[in-house]
């Protein structure tokens, strides 16, 4: 098990901050997979191999997209510019500065995962109890 996730002392992190690096890596990871595959599908000849490892990289598309809504939900400065970027025609630099603008600088003294939780410590959203990871 790898814990290079971290680039300051675990110890002294607060378990919210943990959580984020560990879904960061998991993202990262994700992203790495869908990479492999899509080379893996680029040079392979054999119809059921490629059926496969096609049908796999489909699974590293939800695990991506289920770790970045994770992500998006628990930190509303990132999910804003996501908001201004994703799904957006046109120029995909244009659209990301223009959110970044418009989501100003935030408060630099808080760290902005969690921001979104409730008072009573829950993150105040949905299960994602039975999603494979
Ligand atoms: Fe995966």
């Amino acid at each position: 098990m790898g814990f290079d996730q971290y680039h300051e002392p675990p110890e002294e992190l607060p378990p919210s901050t943990r959580t984020f690096a560990r879904m960061c890596a998991s993202l990262t990871e994700e992203a790495e997979a869908i990479g492999w595959y899509e080379q893996r599908l680029a040079v392979e000849q054999d119809a059921d191999a490629r059926a496969i490892m096609s049908d796999a990289q489909g699974e590293e598309f939800k695990h991506f997209a289920m770790d970045l809504e994770y992500l998006l939900r628990r930190t509303p400065k990132w999910r804003e510019i996501a908001r201004g970027v994703l799904f957006q025609d046109g120029d995909i630099v244009e659209h990301g500065e223009a959110a970044e603008a418009a989501a100003g600088e935030g408060d630099a003294d808080t760290p902005a995962f969690g921001a979104a939780q409730s008072p009573d410590g829950s993150l105040g959203i949905g299960s994602l109890k039975g999603a494979s990871l």
